[in-house]
């Protein structure tokens, strides 16, 4: 039987005339693949339902924090207990020394940590923070990953070898210092050194680019990236909003054996609520005010409540049993895999996937590769995976998650449905 949505189609009719599109963050508008947003009223374990009842297993799990599920007890009572205690100090806060050594536990070659509210505000905070150790402008970026909506972070790559950033948002004016190269490209790599060495004040790269699919990278060129910015005086700069803990009580630069200069966390850190952080050594992070002269600051920054979630969910994750059961997931995964393996193919990594709706050719590790087929066989066939109950990210260029929450069969039935 069709599922009624009968009360999302109510409030978004109202929303619409309020918000632009009805929504807050541009995704949730359900524009790429039609049809109304679903208005979700709770979420339980591995579970969602909507306001009109209609249950979910939820795959987008917000985009990335909630590794351990929905309400999880353990995080939802020390939220409770904390926002009992008082919502908001502006003060320094026990719950900032605790969440400080426990992502320093996991970062264990960084000596220092900021604590920020968005990824957006850790990126904007670790580029700010390599211009003024180098004392140089330019960014290096490459196309395909998703570093925020920091102004000089909003460009999209021109074909062919390295390009000058051109903005991809209007009202923005401040991409003249940012050049985007394709990603796991060894010659556009030299070529932006080679012509702009001692500009680049850093590289900035998701080490497992998860913005524009799961665009996995090899591991060699991740070394080249660490090589050629020690060669030329720049900085390397991993973005983990995504991949920083999702692996191990870790982030993706030690699964990969590089070590960047920097590393900016988010999602996950918070377990659902608003926390990110940059970590780094000493050298570079001690620059920020009020020790040193660069500036950041934040009237939200480290609130005692959000990092209650935050430290629930690195405690549990530190125990090791969540990522013990999503390896048991992840082989599930595979084996389910392999039965549809005619219709779909699926990146993987750990408990982040990608699934690719053509199998003419491998699952692409670049942006520009990305096929057309790919994207409109998802979009057409989203609604379908809905109304089965699987709820995955809106959109054929974002990837989903398992949490440590699901059981083998929620998993296998969605790796089914994708490839029915
Ligand atoms: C790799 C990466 N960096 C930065 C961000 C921005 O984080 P936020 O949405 O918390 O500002 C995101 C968000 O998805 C991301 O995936």
């Amino acid at each position: 039987m069709s599922r009624s949505f009968n009360r999302s189609t109510e409030l978004y009719a109202r929303a619409v005339t309020k918000m632009p599109a009805g929504v807050s963050s541009p995704v949730r508008a359900f524009r790429h693949v039609g049809g109304t947003p679903v208005y979700m009223q709770k979420g339980e374990g591995a579970f969602v339902t909507d306001e009109d009842g209609n249950r979910y297993v939820d795959f987008c799990l917000a985009w990335g924090p909630l590794i351990l599920g929905h309400a999880h007890p353990a995080v939802v009572e020390a939220v409770t207990k904390a926002a009992k205690d008082g919502l908001a100090f502006g003060t320094v806060h026990r719950h900032e020394v605790e969440m400080s050594e426990l992502v320093l536990r996991g970062f264990s070659w960084a000596d220092r940590v900021r604590l920020v509210v968005s990824g957006t505000e850790a990126v904007q905070t670790a580029l700010r923070l390599a211009r003024a150790t180098t004392n140089r402008r330019v960014i290096l970026k490459f196309s395909g990953c998703y570093h925020g909506h920091v102004d000089s972070m909003l460009v999209k790559a021109g074909s062919g070898l390295v390009t000058q950033g051109l903005a991809d948002s209007a009202g923005v004016f401040a991409t003249g210092d940012t050049l985007v190269a394709p990603l796991g490209d060894m010659a556009a790599l030299d070529a932006a050194f080679k012509e702009h060495g001692d500009a680049i004040a850093a590289i900035i790269v998701e080490p497992l680019p998860g913005n524009n699919g799961l665009l996995i990278q090899e591991r060699a060129w991740l070394q080249a990236l660490r090589e050629r910015t020690q060669k030329h005086g720049a900085l390397l700069i991993f973005d983990e909003v995504i991949s920083g803990f999702r692996f191990g009580f870790h982030g993706y630069g030690k699964v990969v054996g590089v070590q960047p200069d920097l590393t900016t966390l988010g999602k996950i850190v918070g377990g659902g609520l608003p926390v990110a952080a940059v970590v780094g050594g000493a050298a570079i992070i001690d620059r920020l005010a009020p020790l040193g002269p660069v500036y950041q600051a934040g009237t939200m920054a480290a609130n005692p409540v959000a990092l209650a979630a935050g430290i629930a969910t690195l405690k549990e994750l530190e125990s090791g049993r969540p990522y013990a059961a999503l390896e048991k997931l992840g082989e599930a995964f595979d084996r389910a895999k392999a039965a549809v393996k005619d219709r779909v193919q699926f990146a993987r990594v750990g408990s982040v996937f990608w699934p690719y709706l053509d199998t003419s050719e491998p699952v692409p590790t670049n942006a520009e590769k990305i096929s057309q087929k790919a994207i409109g066989a998802f979009r057409e066939r989203y609604k379908r995976w809905l109304d089965a109950g699987h709820y995955l990210p809106p959109s054929a260029y974002e990837v989903g998650f398992l949490s440590s929450a699901h059981s083998v069969e929620q998993v296998e039935a969605m790796v089914r449905a994708v490839g029915g």
